[in-house]
């Protein structure tokens, strides 16, 4: 669930495969119910984009029924007319047949009308038309639908057999058309000790993007009692976790207030696998996006060496102890090891090498941060 690119152009998820499930099912019930009493009705898919649908459709379908598919292809004709569009698969006699369209989309309704005029030439008995998706805004024919599936709005989609020029047929999901993201979105991770904070401030100078730490959002909202503060403060005294929901809804307000920034570096969020999907449809809705997740990579025993040191003289107690120092990166390591896994699916996971000096460090993360 993220911004995918097809081509030139930028998509967002917008119909789950539940949903298009779902809506197959309806369509199967009312066409099930409706033709209880026709003799084998014949299920024709206009093709490419049907393709998935009449799958799923005839899956769910459990009378008896005949399949098949059609293509409507357009030709030079050799009248003045030019171009005379043509059924390629239409080979049965259909006369005094139930013929049941199934198509993936109704747009301005022209191919249907096509489809239509064809069909009335072959004495059908009954024509009905079942389509998964239907555009009633610029849908401008008179011509009967007698199945919809799901109604959406004049925007263009991509995904389950439908394609933006030729690609994007093989998504599970609907995707819709939405902006380029505007913004640079990083999940910066490193261990206790890998000097994350200040290659996080060296980094949102020199990339203008707005460091979110959640610890200070934390604090900031606890501090000056606001309404999310006080939420998160009364499942705090009571030795409770913040629920992700709060933690997240200060995240959102935090994103709003900054809504003009070149980007943002979230910092010590998103800590699990539904904070980050949560994070995900936060920005999806804005047409955003996270555009990696980059963790800095040092060897536990040098970090372990580190800290000791730095508690020799901080007197941070969780410094100076070990196996304390040990239990931290078991806990990051567990952590991150699921949003790796989460991040790398997408392609979206960077690691960079956190042993060196600081200008060293910033300079290969600069490198991954300009590719994003
Ligand atoms: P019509 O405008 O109803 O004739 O639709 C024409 C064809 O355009 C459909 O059969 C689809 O192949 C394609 N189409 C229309 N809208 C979309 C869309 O949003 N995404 C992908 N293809 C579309
Ligand atoms: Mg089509």
């Amino acid at each position: 669930m993220s911004i995918i690119k097809l081509h030139d152009k930028y998509f967002k998820s917008y119909i789950s495969s539940k949903q298009i499930d779902e809506a197959i099912q309806k369509l199967v019930d009312q066409t099930t119910e409706d033709l209880k009493d026709v003799d084998t009705p014949l299920f024709i898919g206009i093709l490419n984009g049907s393709f998935m649908f009449v799958a799923d459709f005839i899956r769910k379908y459990n009378s008896d029924c005949e399949v098949s598919f059609v293509k409507l292809a357009s030709y030079e004709g050799t009248n003045s007319t030019g171009k005379i569009k043509q059924l390629v698969g239409v080979n049965e006699n259909l006369e005094g047949r139930t013929v049941v369209i199934l198509e993936d989309i109704i747009d301005t309704g022209n191919t249907l009308q096509e489809i239509y005029q064809i069909f009335e030439d072959k004495k059908v008995k009954q024509l009905k038309i079942a389509t998964l998706f239907f555009k009633p805004d610029v849908f401008k024919k008179a011509l009967p639908i007698d199945y919809i599936g799901i109604p959406i709005p004049d925007k263009f989609i991509v995904g389950y057999g439908l394609d933006y020029d030729g690609i994007g047929r093989n998504l599970e999901e609907i995707y819709q058309l939405t902006t380029e993201p505007k913004m640079k979105n990083i999940v910066l991770f490193g261990p206790p000790g890998a000097g994350k904070g200040t290659q996080a401030e060296m980094l949102r100078d020199k990339y203008q993007l707005k460091h979110i730490s959640t610890g200070e959002v934390f604090r900031f909202n606890i501090k000056n009692e606001t309404e999310l503060g006080k939420l998160a403060k009364s499942y705090m005294d009571d030795g409770n976790l913040v629920p992700d929901e709060v933690t997240i809804n200060m995240l959102k307000e935090e994103v709003d207030k900054n809504s003009d920034a070149n980007g943002f570096i979230f910092d010590g969020f998103p800590r699990t696998e539904s904070q980050a999907k949560a994070l995900d449809q936060f920005l999806e809705e804005k047409g955003e996006r996270i555009n990696g997740m980059v963790a800095l990579e040092v060897s536990e025993d040098l970090l372990v060496e580190r800290l000791l040191e730095r508690g020799k003289t901080s007197g941070r107690s969780d410094d100076q102890d070990e196996s304390k120092i040990r239990n931290r990166f078991v806990e990051y390591n567990t952590k991150t090891a699921i949003l790796k896994d989460y991040y790398q699916a997408q392609n979206k996971y960077f690691g960079a090498n956190g042993v060196g000096s600081i200008p060293e460090i910033t300079e290969r993360l600069s490198q991954i941060f300009d590719k994003l």
